[in-house]
């Protein structure tokens, strides 16, 4: 062999190590901040995601944890198994209705706690298929979504109820019953562990590119289940390995490995601030209900209005967090007309103001909201976003900024709003405290809008 071909055979042997490495050896899981950052981008701009509950639950109709709370036995739970059959599903109506609202990602629950697959895994019978529907329900819906431009989410329950494995524990339907626990003692979690990881495996390589994976939840302690349980390092290093770039939630007991979360995932409360953790500023994204229920419940009234949830979304966005607001489709496969309500009065308001939202995130902190307004900014675009929930009455003051600001308008129109430092000497620039306050000088009515946004391009 003479030096050149040897040569060549070195580098082509260095470029082949470099590349199948990864792949032989397993992805490692320490990244760089920046690259955590990179790798997180598309979610921390995206900011507004749908998350669905869809499931045997739908039948009941009143809550996903049904099973749980009602104390039923996998025989009590077998008619909603036998009666499924969700002949009006369209996931192209879905992901229409998402991306109308303004959604970029969807999070949908493959499994829940009650243990039924909404796809063919080949590990269960519990499954889409064996139902009356007879059908594969998440490859149309990954299809669906994608083509609308939304990214896919996986949400999947560690926890199972179904299972013959799992043992029952804390939050088990069976919890109760002396009898169950002692002829289902010898229950190995450890094929259970197996099992979910087959799944997750399945998930993971049978649907393309899956951008976000929600595993839910552990519950450590007596009685309860966590990492060891699911053996959650390992799972959580195979969901990288074949999915390099997704983004994972918090719920796998792994908070004290950089690697074991991205992001934290308070549920069903609005955070006082950015979520902190030791006393740092983290990534977060909070899951919301429309009604209380995650699942379809036909008799639960306590529906937040459209305006509530699109100042939710506001306030949020102005904590740097993401919402992923829930739906949950009835039996017949169809988002119900309260859901569909809200999510195009949402629509409406993000046609116009999406751009307070997406990239956006908490105002500087030396920036006051003044009362009874959100604000968020745009770092990359320099604009400020005052969100006004109370019309005022002619004019708005917003100390220090005085000075810094170039032009402003209302956002749904576009129209010029004045401003002015100085208005004789009832407002001044800069009265006795310092304040440097800017004064915006606004229509007597207010905008045609639910909440207006006037826009500020900073210098
Ligand atoms: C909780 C509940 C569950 C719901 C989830 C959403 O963990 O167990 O029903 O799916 O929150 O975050």
């Amino acid at each position: 062999m003479n030096l050149t071909r040897k040569l060549e055979t070195t580098l082509l042997l260095i470029v082949l190590v470099l590349s199948l490495g990864p792949l032989v050896w397993g992805q490692p899981l320490e990244e760089t901040p920046q690259e955590k950052e990179a790798r997180m981008q598309w979610w921390s701009e995206a900011r507004f995601g749908m998350f669905i509950h869809w499931g045997l639950y739908a039948l009941p109709a009143r809550h996903e944890w049904v099973k749980n709370r009602e104390r039923m036995t996998d025989e009590e739970y077998q008619p909603y198994f036998e009666h499924f059959n969700p002949d009006l599903y369209n996931p192209t109506e879905w992901a229409r209705a998402a991306k109308i609202a303004g959604m970029k990602y969807v999070v949908l629950t493959t499994k829940h706690h009650e243990g039924f697959c909404l796809w063919d895994s080949k590990y269960t019978d519990y499954k889409s298929t064996n139902t009356p529907y007879g059908k594969d329900l998440l490859k149309p819906f990954v299809e669906a979504f994608r083509d609308e431009g939304i990214r896919i989410g996986f949400y999947h329950s560690l926890i199972d109820w179904h299972h013959p494995e799992y043992p029952v524990d804390r939050v088990h339907p069976m919890r109760d019953s002396k009898e169950f626990r002692e002829q289902e003692k010898d229950r190995d979690v450890r094929k259970y562990a197996e099992y979910l990881h087959s799944q997750v495996r399945e998930l993971m390589t049978d649907f393309g590119k899956v951008d976000y994976f929600f595993p839910d939840y552990s519950f450590p302690g007596e009685d309860g289940k966590g990492r060891d349980d699911w053996q959650s390092e390992k799972l959580i290093q195979m969901v990288r390995e074949l999915q390099p770039e997704i983004v994972v939630n918090d719920r796998l007991d792994l908070l004290d490995k950089p690697w074991g979360w991205d992001f934290r995932t308070p549920e069903q409360f609005m955070p006082r601030g950015w979520v902190t953790m030791d006393g740092e500023r983290v990534p977060w994204e909070t899951c919301q209900t429309f009604s209380g229920s995650w699942g379809y419940h036909r008799d639960e009234a306590t529906w937040k209005s459209s305006r509530q949830l699109i100042e939710m979304l506001i306030e949020v966005v102005s904590k740097g967090g993401n919402l992923l607001l829930n739906v949950g489709p009835t039996g017949r496969g169809t988002f119900d007309s309260r859901a569909l309500d809200r999510l195009s009065a949402i629509g409406d308001w993000m046609r116009l103001h999406g751009r307070s939202i997406y990239g956006s995130t908490a105002a500087p902190d030396d920036l006051q909201k003044p009362d009874n307004c959100l604000l968020t900014f745009n770092p990359t675009e320099k604009r400020l976003y005052v969100h006004v929930l109370e019309w005022p009455m002619g004019v708005l003051h917003l100390d220090g900024l005085a000075g810094r600001v170039k032009y402003a308008q209302l956002l749904n129109d576009a129209s010029e709003v004045r401003m002015r430092g100085r208005h004789g000497a009832w407002m001044r620039d800069t009265d006795e405290e310092g304040r440097n306050t800017l004064t915006l000088y606004l229509p007597v009515t207010k905008p045609d809008v639910e909440i207006p946004v006037i826009e500020l391009f900073l210098e």
